[in-house]
């Protein structure tokens, strides 16, 4: 076998609980983690919950223009603060013992913690024991945080995938709709992976493109990879992805598509098992570009069942995992899938760090 013909990853990258352990300490720990989305958290007081890492974090919504993320837990007894999407107004409350905090993580109360209507005992100050936070970054529409505080600066680390998007105003963009697959059982590198390469688009997704193959091109930069495809001749149909196209992924889980002229979609990934991973599409409309309403439910329609099909694949790939004979891994392309090799090269690199 010549030597440009690369092994995947083993199995055990994608169904051990110790590999598992370990990108959660090494990559989504160390990382700037894509977390949610922050139109989804429109008013003051919005809270929203989340696991990174298998960590509770909360995001709190303080202000128009300002989200904060918190370890999700209590100063008290280390209760899980919030456990459901909601708002809470001015004061998130514990329900244990009714210890309270401000939007901005302040201690504000703590009821009779000395001794009846001694709420500060000596010794104990409010002011020290607030929620401890957690580094945030909004980008645009998408929330990024990073847990252990060490990443570079998020213009830094995230410099190849804003220069592959230099032909994008992303500061108009529109959220005209929502695809929540929830859990898709298979590992979150599978859903990269698929994302990543274009050899799979004729065959898997052969009723719902119309992309050749030949027109691809795979593209390689740092923490930044994926596909791309250049099209002489644009569909102007809105429930058509027969459009010149990117399809790009920031290490880890941050997934985004532009597709010409007016269109991106972004994907949250989150990990919830080595076999599960929850995923939610939101599908924007950059500034030049309107649709009706019957165009939008064209396009929801359309990504609904292209995701679908590529969910099929990865749920099958999974399955393969418990196979022997799948245990070294399988074949990557050295043309086409290159872009896998480049992920999984710094899968493999952060985990060797710990
Ligand atoms: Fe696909």
């Amino acid at each position: 076998m010549s030597n440009n013909i690369f092994k995947g990853l083993p199995s055990k990258a994608y169904t051990d609980k110790n590999f598992w352990a370990k990108e959660s300490k090494n990559i989504f720990e160390k990382n700037w983690v894509f977390v949610g989305f922050k139109h989804e958290l429109k008013n003051k007081g919005d809270v929203l919950p989340i696991n990174v890492a298998e960590q509770p974090i909360l995001l709190i919504k303080e202000s128009e223009n300002k989200i904060n993320a918190f370890h999700n837990v209590c100063s008290h007894r280390c209760l899980k603060l919030v456990d459901k999407a909601k708002n809470v107004g001015q004061i998130i409350s514990c329900p244990y013992h009714a210890w309270s905090y401000d939007l901005k993580g302040n201690l504000v109360a703590s009821p009779h913690f000395g001794g009846t209507n001694n709420h500060q005992p000596k010794g104990f100050l409010r002011k020290k024991n607030g929620l401890k936070s957690v580094r945030v970054k909004i980008w645009h529409d998408w929330i990024f945080i990073n847990l252990n505080n060490k990443a570079l600066p998020f213009e830094k680390y995230a410099s190849p995938l804003f220069k592959h998007l230099q032909n994008i105003n992303l500061k108009k963009i529109n959220p005209v709709a929502t695809l929540d697959f929830g859990n898709i059982n298979t590992n979150w590198k599978f859903l990269i992976e698929n994302y990543i390469e274009p050899y799979h688009v004729q065959f898997v997704h052969k009723t719902t493109t119309s992309q050749p193959l030949k027109d691809h091109y795979t593209i390689v930069d740092g923490r930044c990879y994926g596909s791309a495809v250049d099209l002489n001749e644009e569909s102007t149909s809105a429930d058509s992805l027969a459009v010149s196209s990117k399809y790009l992924s920031l290490f880890p889980n941050f997934i985004i598509g532009t597709y010409y002229p007016g269109q991106i979609g972004v994907h949250l990934n989150i990990p919830v098992e080595p076999g599960i991973t929850h995923q939610k599409r939101v599908i924007y409309l950059t500034e030049d570009m309107q649709l009706k309403k019957k165009e939008i439910n064209k396009l929801r329609n359309l990504w609904w069942d292209v995701h679908k099909e590529d969910h099929e694949i990865c749920e099958r790939l999974q399955i393969g995992r418990l196979s022997s004979a799948a245990k070294n891994g399988g074949l990557l392309s050295p043309h086409w899938e290159n872009s896998v090799r480049a992920f999984q090269k710094i899968v493999i690199k952060s985990i060797n760090k710990s």
